[in-house]
């Protein structure tokens, strides 16, 4: 792997935009899977003028519409930022900016109130896609969003409301945002923070918005000094969890002191009796000195918080390296027993980027797998792969509405180093070593990419 180019091995960026038709499938699609897989990515367009960092990568979004057993078509599509537009030859996109920022949203993509928005966070904006993944332009819903928005969000099983911790090195707080099922803002809040940390993600339970104040925060030396990602290990800020309750002010977080970690994902979070639990992939640090990605191989850990006390037990499930935990999101903010994670070796080969940091990497689990928790017992399933197959993100599709927790499919692209181009694979969740319920075979290699979603066409997206 050339050492100064994230965008190799896994993570090399593609060149062109596809669209196929009527997709060869291997076994059988089920016909409730009804819509589209979305997932967003770095994949810069660039490529005379390669980036420091994968995170800096203009974001492409590769969907697959599932319906009636077929897999109808596969699509991948640049968001159109100013920059993107103009590489293209294109005209650009409408939509409002904050502070005059603009990028093309790689980090995730998601369904929400009938829109399909490519997201991401530190004040960048979102972007409005079309059902067939076309820009429509920036999304700040319907001119109720103040600011940037944020790469992550959680949808409230229950109230349908989307909530999220938006941050941007110019505020000298970070935001709790609400938005409507109908895709308005309905709260912020307002949370004064010292230094500026970054925040890709949080926890949501049924009373609590947990927001994570680790010690990454911005720094103006690396701005000045021209990094791109003006954010570093700061070793004098505190490391702390706090608990905003839902309907709260920033006067009612209450903070909780955490060993200094750094931590980019939540699997998911919930209270039990007096306790709050948190589980996370962490890692040691990250962004120390000038490395960038330095931070030790991420590990699975539960975080109890115990509201009596004060205190934070923090354990370790799994110290296998392992990334992007997903659960039934039926079960977000509530307590659940499944978690899936990748433990795919290009990720591992990126992530640390330090020699001996990777874990424990012969066992052979461990070099290209998706992986199934169950947290009650302790036990682990892994569908293994082949290397190169570059297995990203495991998300989980419920079967029915009310079937039980791993009731349903678990899919994700992986790549047929053989045929050189990408799979859709479907597992079943309750059959999660066997044989894959289905793969749908796509024209072209996809590659290594951040996070993605289900959008099934009973949420009203996908008018024909
Ligand atoms: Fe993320």
């Amino acid at each position: 792997m050339a050492d100064d180019n994230p965008f190799s091995g896994g993570f090399t960026p593609v060149t062109e935009e596809i669209t196929a038709f009527d997709l060869p499938v291997t076994g059988t699609l089920p016909p409730e899977l009804s819509g589209r897989y979305l997932r967003n990515g770095p994949n810069p367009i660039d490529l005379d003028h390669p980036q420091p960092h994968l995170f800096l990568g203009e974001g492409m979004i590769h969907g697959v519409r599932l319906r009636d057993g077929k897999a109808e078509w596969y699509r991948n599509r640049w968001v159109r930022s100013d920059k993107v537009a103009a590489a293209l030859g294109e005209e650009p996109r409408p939509g409002p900016y904050f502070d005059d920022r603009d990028f093309a949203a790689n980090t995730h993509v998601i369904g929400h109130a009938g829109r399909t928005i490519a997201l991401i966070e530190a004040g960048l904006p979102a972007y409005e896609l079309t059902e067939e993944l076309e820009t429509v332009g920036r999304c700040d819903f319907g001119g109720t969003l103040p600011g940037g928005y944020a790469a992550h969000s959680k949808l409230d099983p229950r109230t349908g409301e989307l909530h999220a911790i938006a941050y941007y090195y110019g505020w000298e707080y970070v935001q709790h945002v609400v938005i409507s099922p109908e895709g308005k803002v309905t709260r912020t809040v307002n949370i004064p923070m010292q230094d500026s940390p970054m925040i890709h993600d949080f926890a949501l339970t049924e009373k609590y918005v947990v927001i994570y104040d680790l010690p990454v925060t911005f720094s103006m030396a690396a701005l000045e000094s021209g990094v791109r990602l003006p954010y570093a290990w700061n070793e004098e800020h505190p490391a702390r969890v706090g608990l905003l309750p839902r309907h709260g002010e920033a006067k009612d977080v209450r903070w909780f002191d955490v060993d200094p970690c750094w931590v980019f994902h939540t699997l998911n979070g919930y209270e039990l009796d007096d306790q709050v639990v948190i589980d996370v992939v962490s890692y040691d640090s990250l962004f120390v000195g000038t490395r960038l990605d330095s931070g030790g191989p991420p590990a699975l850990d539960r975080w109890t918080l115990d509201l009596h006390s004060g205190m934070v037990k923090q354990t370790r499930i799994d110290d296998r390296p392992q990334e992007f935990p997903r659960i039934d999101e039926r079960r977000v903010s509530l307590p659940h027993r499944y978690g899936y994670t990748s433990a795919t070796r290009s990720l591992a080969d990126f992530l640390p980027r330090r020699a001996g940091d990777l874990g424990d990497l012969s066992d052979p689990a461990f070099t290209e797998a998706l992986v199934k928790h169950d947290l009650r017992t302790g036990g682990q399933e892994a569908h293994l792969f082949p290397r190169g197959a570059n297995a990203g993100e495991p998300l989980f599709v419920p079967a029915a509405a009310d079937g039980a927790e791993d009731d349903g499919y678990v899919m994700t692209y992986v790549n047929d180093p053989e045929r050189g181009a990408a799979d859709l694979v479907i597992l079943s969740a309750q059959d999660f070593a066997g044989d894959p319920v289905a793969t749908v075979h796509l024209p072209a290699r996809i590659p290594l990419g951040f996070h993605g979603s289900f959008i099934p066409d009973s949420t009203g997206h996908n008018p024909r």
